[in-house]
């Protein structure tokens, strides 16, 4: 107690000495400046009483691979902007921090047009990864800390331009792009920019997608960089970014509870400048710090993350309930074009946390972290089992599924389908008792699987199970399966039979890991608000505001609380 006191204490002289130090040098901006300093003084005695990360030591990875922001020098050494900025901002509050060397997939990655968070971040294998522009598509899926270095984006092509690609163009759709993988230069920075745009071929490395223009697979290289050896990088220059480059957290990270006061303490006193200037003379290269008033103006208290939106002082404590979605199921839970996060069950999850006054927040992730199928059974997903958050949104509640993980009151009514190529061409009917002639495909994870035929008492050959929803279309239209079996009601370029089936107890649910203490005081708050009839205007918001027949369960409709009906078969 006497040391954190202690510390608070500190925290408020180095904050007063800022002040000083800006009421001298920053004229006009002193107004905003005295604001949040005193939010930072408030919000540091609040920290500094969490016994939580107390004496923690907090690890930032880089890859090494970024000079002059973390290299290893010549004889094997991690040194750096980054590596040096990161010490700088601890020693501001005496917090313990490492640097790890750490691949970058195990930060963020890209899968099918959407940013990820790695492993690494996830599983708590380091607390931060330093370096990374903050996007509104990163949003979905990371919070950030402040930014401390300007950026911008280009258009790398081969030496000569030989595809006569040209930035200012609204349309690139004649051009193959190619971006690193996690990349903010991305699908969505695209739409944010009004671009058309065409294929993108999402490269691994650096080195792979030098050799993507070098042998012509893609024109265009869209990036972060200023300059790649053996490439032309033209002039022109684009903004994906939100303020700039920050250090990457993993969703409810404390990180930037103490880390953004120890950095507006840094600016107001002079230190980041002086670091910056330092740094440029250290390592022989322009680093593009953010000048003394932008850096003000961003960190003036201005919410950059969701984080702090959802967060309030009080709450600053508070554990934060995360909620993982995949962002590819419109209208319930899907990034939009330009990368925000939308849809009916986020919506329906904010107001049931409301309800309970739970502060709660969302993360992409892939689908298979939240279930999986293995040789026919389903097993909970490694994201779910390993804490890289609480619950996955809009899970049916199958009886098998329930073998793995538990799930909340179900709030949308489930229905299954059977989907072909159009015009059915095995002449599959979904009526018929004995479909052992027809091979079926499911996604992993999915609950239309081999139990649930069973329930359905239909008799079944091969199943084949595929990775995602592209490759279960592939497995249709290349005839190495005949039916696709799903929950979907619609599927491009397929046709989905009339049939429903039921394959789940009473329908769509939130599913956490077995034991999670998530379950009662969501069930408590989701009954209350049916009380109140808030849950039927929550659904009727969300069949206009999504333009889609959301189905919630009839008003009249006392909800289930313990016991399932056994007649899995409806209709
Ligand atoms: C071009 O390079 C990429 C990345 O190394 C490689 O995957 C691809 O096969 C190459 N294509 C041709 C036509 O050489
Ligand atoms: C610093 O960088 C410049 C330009 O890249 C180069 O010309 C110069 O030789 C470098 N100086 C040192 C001391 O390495
Ligand atoms: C399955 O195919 C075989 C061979 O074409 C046929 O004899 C059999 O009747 C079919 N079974 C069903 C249930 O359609
Ligand atoms: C429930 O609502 C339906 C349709 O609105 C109505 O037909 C039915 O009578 C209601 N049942 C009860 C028990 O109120």
């Amino acid at each position: 107690m006497m040391w954190s006191a202690a510390l608070s204490c500190m925290t408020i002289i180095w904050i007063l000495v800022g002040s000083l130090a800006c009421q001298r040098n920053c004229g006009s901006q002193k107004e905003d400046n005295d604001r949040f300093i005193l939010d930072s003084v408030v919000y540091k005695n609040e920290v500094s009483t969490s016994s939580l990360s107390a004496g923690k030591v907090w690890l930032f990875a880089v890859d090494g691979r970024r000079k002059p922001y973390n290299f290893l020098d010549e004889n094997g050494k991690l040194v750096g902007f980054d590596v040096d900025f990161i010490s700088k901002v601890c020693s501001v509050v005496q917090k313990k921090c490492k640097i790890v060397l750490a691949e970058f997939t195990e930060c963020t990655i890209t899968e099918r047009n959407i940013n990820y968070a790695g492993r690494g971040l996830m599983s708590g294998w380091f607390d931060g990864c330093p370096g990374y522009v903050l996007s509104l598509d990163r949003q979905g899926a990371f919070d950030f800390t402040e930014p401390y270095l300007a950026t911008d984006a280009s258009f790398t092509v081969s030496p000569g331009n030989p595809s006569g690609f040209d930035p200012d163009l609204d349309d690139y759709s004649k051009f193959t792009l190619t971006h690193l993988t996690g990349a903010v230069t991305n699908a969505q920075c695209l739409n944010r920019l009004h671009k058309k745009f065409g294929k993108i071929i999402v490269a691994a490395d650096l080195p792979d997608a030098k050799e993507l223009l070098l042998n012509r697979t893609a024109d265009v290289l869209f990036s972060a960089r200023r300059s790649i050896s053996g490439l032309e990088v033209l002039p022109q220059r684009v903004h994906c970014e939100m303020g700039g480059t920050g250090v990457m957290l993993k969703k409810g990270s404390e990180l930037a509870q103490w880390w953004n006061p120890a950095f507006q303490t840094l600016v107001l006193s002079g230190g980041y400048a002086q670091f910056c200037a330092e740094s440029e003379t250290k390592y022989n290269a322009t680093f593009r710090c953010l000048s003394g008033l932008k850096a003000g103006h961003i960190i003036s208290g201005k919410p950059l993350t969701p984080a702090t939106q959802t967060m309030s002082q009080d709450a600053a404590d508070q554990r934060v309930w995360l909620f993982a979605l995949s962002g590819r199921r419109k209208p319930f839970a899907f990034q939009d074009e330009e990368g925000r996060l939308s849809g009916f069950n986020i919506d329906f999850v904010r107001a049931v946390c409301a309800e309970a006054k739970q502060v709660c927040d969302f993360v992409l992730s892939q689908f298979t972290e939240c279930s999986f199928t293995q040789r026919n059974i389903n097993y909970a997903g490694r994201g779910l089992m390993d804490g890289w958050f609480d619950a996955c949104m809009g899970y049916a509640d199958s009886v098998d599924r329930a073998a793995a993980v538990d799930f909340t009151d179900a709030f949308l009514e489930s229905s299954s389908t059977f989907t072909v190529v159009p015009g059915n061409p095995s002449g599959f009917d979904p009526d018929q008792q004995d479909f052992s002639n027809f091979t079926f495909t499911h996604l992993t994870g999915a609950y239309t699987n081999a139990q649930c035929l069973n329930r359905l008492k239909k008799k079944f050959g091969k199943i084949v199970i595929a990775a995602n929803l592209p490759e279960a279309k592939e497995l249709l239209f290349d005839r190495k399966a005949d039916v696709l079996f799903s929950p979907r009601g619609k599927i491009p370029d397929l046709e989905v039979l009339p049939q429903r089936v039921h394959c789940e107890r009473t329908g769509s649910a939130i599913m956490t890991k077995r034991g999670s203490p998530l379950v009662d005081w969501w069930n408590a708050a989701f009954r209350s608000l049916v009380r109140k009839g808030l849950y039927q205007k929550v659904c009727e918001e969300g069949r206009v505001k999504y333009n889609f027949p959301i189905r919630c369960f009839p008003e009249n409709t006392s909800l289930p609380t313990s016991g399932y009906p056994e007649d899995y078969i409806i209709g």
